[in-house]
């Protein structure tokens, strides 16, 4: 068996949850993009497990896989590899030669681009994942199997200081001994790593041949795609299915199952326009624990759009559902669910592209009654989906109804416990 699974809105859907919850049937596990922008919570009886760099499924398969579309910190790398070695010694990892390396000044051009950028700002991770990519696709980008070669690195180093001399004014950058030492941290960083790279394109493919089930984990969501999102508040790499064959080498025609990950409601980090947003949603923030994985920044909050899920369900081709956080929704006692776009009276049927029809855009909802704390959780877990709410049961069979796909997986908790699956993942 080989799946994908993506999320389906602006990231943080519960993607490392879901990822964790299925990769007991995967022998790998394979990231194809972003970079430690990425925050992952995996919650396994009550111990808490955080991953950036590495795929979420690492607590469950063999193998995983950093793919050649990733942009990696080795820094932050060697630290989640030593965390994560001490709850599972034995796992494989393998790293693409491939994969471009973020530098310090890769974070610090970050922070330069957005104080620029002035009024189409971000609000970025501060990662260096936008000029890590630039320089990927600008052919300076130094990649993991350049970390085995100093002369190289300081010959990249270099180049890209130099095309971005003016960015790095006023920063440390300017003093030639400081991108000295930057070349001489990346060497040694490179040497703790270079025993994970490997050729990944073929490692996959052999794994593939041998018959493993191999699971490709992707990064934000569907909204965040560099091309489709809502640009320029996006990340700068593809987050849709497709990217799995550029980010890893596979082939896509030989994925069987695409799985959506979304949110009961919806969140967002970062600036841009966010059709179905709660101008007041501190209360759904506080009680679902919204701050982000990554920079502890609160996260804006809005309804359950289902224009936006319909439109990533279409780009992605979802096969299956999973839904997150409906136990935190339930304790509303009216819930929305945005149904409609509509601009100047007149419903629309395609996501809007340009920034002025979003401040026209005018959004229908329908409301729900909510199902309260969830008393009986040990009955849902061991009877399954008949045991839930019937209220939820509603709000569930009606999001089916409207997207024409099965909710598979419902999680109402973030233990990896606290999760139902119904048809095909029984
Ligand atoms: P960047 O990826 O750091 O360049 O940030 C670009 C935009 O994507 C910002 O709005 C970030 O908040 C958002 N973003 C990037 N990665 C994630 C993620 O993993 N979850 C949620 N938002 C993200
Ligand atoms: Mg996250």
């Amino acid at each position: 068996m080989i799946s994908v699974i993506l999320g389906l809105q602006f990231g943080d859907e519960g993607k490392g949850k879901i990822t964790d919850f299925i990769s007991k049937d995967y022998d790998d596990v394979v990231r194809f993009n972003g970079g430690s922008n990425a925050g992952h919570t995996v919650v396994i009886n009550g111990e808490k497990f955080k991953f950036h760099l590495v795929p979420s499924g690492a607590m469950q398969s063999n193998r995983v896989i950093l793919g050649n579309g990733m942009v990696i910190d080795p820094e932050e790398l060697v630290d989640e590899i030593d965390l994560l070695k001490k709850s599972k010694k034995n796992i494989d990892i393998k790293i693409s030669a491939g994969a471009h390396i973020v530098t310090k000044m890769h974070k610090c051009l970050d922070k330069k681009e957005e104080e620029i950028r002035s009024k189409l700002n971000i609000g970025t991770t501060s990662k260096g994942i936008g000029p890590t990519y630039e320089d990927k696709y600008a052919r300076t980008g130094i990649r993991l199997i350049d970390l085995s070669n100093t002369e190289i690195i300081r010959d990249k180093i270099e180049t890209i200081y130099n095309m971005k001399r003016q960015l790095l004014k006023g920063s440390i950058y300017e003093n030639p001994e400081e991108r000295g030492k930057m070349v001489e941290s990346l060497c040694s960083f490179g040497n703790s790593i270079m025993k994970y790279m490997d050729y990944t394109e073929n490692v996959i493919y052999n794994d593939y041949r041998s018959g493993k089930n191999i699971l490709f984990e992707g990064a934000q969501g569907g909204m965040l795609d560099i091309d489709f999102g809502i640009y320029p508040f996006v990340t700068s790499s593809n987050t849709l299915a497709g990217a799995l064959s550029t980010g890893s080498g596979f082939s896509f025609r030989k994925v069987d199952r695409v799985i959506g990950v979304f949110k009961a409601y919806t969140s967002k980090v970062g600036a841009g326009p966010f059709p179905s947003e709660i101008l007041n949603g501190s209360t759904l923030r506080d009680l679902g624990g919204e701050y982000g994985t990554t920079t502890g920044r609160p996260r804006r909050i809005g309804w359950l759009d289902l224009p936006l899920l319909k439109y990533t369900i279409m780009m992605n081709d979802v096969d299956s559902l999973a839904i997150t956080k409906v136990d935190i929704l339930g304790k509303m006692k009216t819930i929305k669910v945005a149904t409609k776009y509509t601009i100047d009276g007149k419903e629309i049927d395609y996501f809007p592209r340009r920034l002025e029809e979003f401040d026209k855009l005018h959004v229908d909802y329908v409301e729900f009654p909510g199902w309260g704390d969830i008393t009986n959780g040990e009955d849902i877990i061991s009877k399954g989906y008949q045991e839930l709410p019937e209220n939820m049961k509603k709000f569930l069979e009606f999001i089916e109804g409207e997207t024409g796909k099965t909710i598979d997986i419902i999680s109402l908790g973030e233990d990896r416990r606290m999760t139902i699956t119904k048809q095909i993942f029984n």
